[in-house]
């Protein structure tokens, strides 16, 4: 018998971007873009257009760029957003706008301060005019785990009838168990049956967001909506390796359905994304976690040895995780040996590609004696995700007395010439964006700073990452690695400001900020 495919709709840029910590640049969302197409997600939600001109410039090139998973924009159900959502999307092969209103009463009441009635209205008015831009619409009723099916079937009938293809039943606040979802998948896939699919968008909060959509799926949902890593707001969303590979392992249970998805590709995605965000999973995370296919007991250890299915019910190779090759590399490895690491590694790079990480690779092997995949992954993923070098560092002086005022000196090129200056600052991080700012004569506002080691030891790569607002227009992100965190930091500042830069005429189309 033929298997339904169950749409897996992946929103770790948008709803995974919500996570505390984990915004991206332009550039790093092509990057996850384009893994996400190779891991074989049906629809990448790329963002919220109307949100920031970040948002709108990396779903607009993201757009250009996937070929074969559809490109989706988030919209609230009001006119400016269904807008923004369908211009960056435009160019898009197969294009998607989802859009959204809140549905349960404490949201209506509170939040929205509108009768159902004006919901019902300012729904069918958002879809309607979606559909001017594209033939494919999802709707979402936000906390609809929360909101009264009654009502929920009358909001469905009418955005169906305005054009809605795809009814998503988010469980927003992540309160419901899963039988409780299962029943109300249940009664909204019957009762929509033949004119919409239905899909699950589970939050984390009380640690069932996978749970819930497996038993979505049970009861009819035909899409499941997931992150990479579980990111998410709060506690997160459901994790998209841990859905699919249930579905996998459990084809017993699940004989019905298939997913799209390249399970292979499974493990390089959760790296990028951990790599980009700074954020790891933890240790004992199902699939993804460093610890998921370590055997530490001598019982286990012993079984192993014998018959891996004894303590294994998923081979690592399956998610693209591959335990034999232990290979470290250091200053004498070669080109060779250090292109095969990277096929190991999923990245599937050109001849000039190579070359170019070789050098850094080189660079940093001087320096580093032992380097470790997640350093090569740094690397490699630092050097594809660089926005047009407008701005270059090329060297940085500081001068931190314990008793004295901090200040800094920085060399910066710019288009072949190089400008000096130095500054003195509360701090020396501080001296040295101040240094940077008179050189460029760009003021920068930090709001963020954050910096995380790559891998162990004295000499680890320090990854450096920075929001930056410039001349008081929203804040962009920037990263830096090297083995010296003060140069990261650097690198990481003028990497915001060339990203700030390159997308300057959005910044003027486009200069405001939405908080979701
Ligand atoms: O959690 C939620 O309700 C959402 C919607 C915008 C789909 O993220
Ligand atoms: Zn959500």
């Amino acid at each position: 018998m033929k298997k339904e495919i169950i749409k897996i709709f992946d929103t770790t840029l948008r709803d995974g971007e919500q996570s505390p910590g984990a915004s991206m640049n332009t550039e790093e969302k092509i990057q996850i873009a384009a893994q996400l197409e190779r891991l074989g997600v049906d629809i990448i939600e790329a963002g919220f257009a109307a949100a920031s001109p970040g948002d709108f410039d990396a779903i607009e090139k993201i757009a250009q760029k996937v070929e074969r998973s559809t490109v989706c924009s988030l919209a609230r159900a009001i006119d400016a957003d269904v807008k923004a959502a369908g211009e960056a999307i435009a160019k898009a092969k197969m294009k998607r706008i989802h859009t959204f209103i809140a549905t349960s009463p404490i949201h209506m009441e509170y939040k929205l301060k509108m009768k159902p009635d004006e919901v019902i209205k300012r729904a069918v008015r958002a879809v309607e005019y979606a559909r001017t831009f594209v033939e494919d619409v999802e709707f979402s009723c936000e906390d609809a785990g929360r909101s009264d099916i009654g009502f929920l079937k009358e909001i469905s009938d009418a955005v169906i009838e305005a054009g809605a293809s795809t009814i998503n039943l988010p469980d927003t606040v992540g309160f419901r168990l899963p039988f409780e979802i299962g029943a109300m998948v249940k009664e909204m896939s019957e009762y929509t049956k033949g004119r919409a699919i239905i899909s699950v968008h589970n939050h984390n909060d009380l640690g069932l967001g996978v749970a819930n959509s497996l038993e979505a799926i049970m009861n009819g949902a035909r899409q499941v909506e997931c992150t990479i890593n579980g990111l998410g707001e709060r506690a997160g969303n459901a994790a998209l390796e841990e859905i699919v590979m249930a579905l996998k392992v459990r084809s017993d249970v699940f004989k019905d359905f298939d997913t799209h998805i390249n399970t292979k590709e499974i493990y390089p995605t959760s790296r990028l994304i951990a790599t980009i965000t700074g954020i790891e999973p933890q240790p004992n995370k199902a699939i993804v976690g460093k610890n998921a296919f370590a055997h530490e007991s001598g019982i286990h250890q012993d079984g192993m040895l014998k018959n891996k299915e004894t303590y294994e019910i998923i081979r690592p190779e399956d998610i693209g995780l591959d335990m034999t090759d232990t290979l470290v590399l250091g200053k004498h490895s070669g080109r060779a040996a250090f292109k095969d690491k990277l096929g190991k590694l999923g990245f599937d790079l050109d001849n000039e590609a190579i070359n170019r990480a070789f050098e850094r690779f080189k660079i940093l092997a001087d320096r580093k004696k032992e380097i470790y995949d997640d350093d090569i992954r740094a690397l490699v993923t630092n050097e594809m995700t660089k926005a047009t070098q407008i701005y270059e560092i090329v060297s940085l002086q500081l001068m931190d007395c314990s008793e004295g005022v901090p200040s800094a000196a920085v060399k910066i090129r710019r288009e072949g010439k190089e400008i000096i200056d130095a500054s003195i600052g509360g701090g020396t991080i501080d001296a040295v964006f101040k240094a940077i700012d008179r050189i460029t004569g760009y003021q920068g506002e930090l709001e963020d700073y954050k910096v995380k080691s790559v891998s162990e030891g004295k000499d680890a790569l320090a990854n450096v990452t920075v929001k930056v607002s410039f001349n008081g227009e929203p804040a962009i992100i920037g990263h830096g690695l090297n083995i010296d965190t003060m140069l990261a930091s650097a690198r990481a500042y003028i990497g915001a400001l060339n990203s700030y830069l390159s997308m300057a005429g959005k910044l003027k189309e486009r200069p405001h900020k939405v908080i979701l």
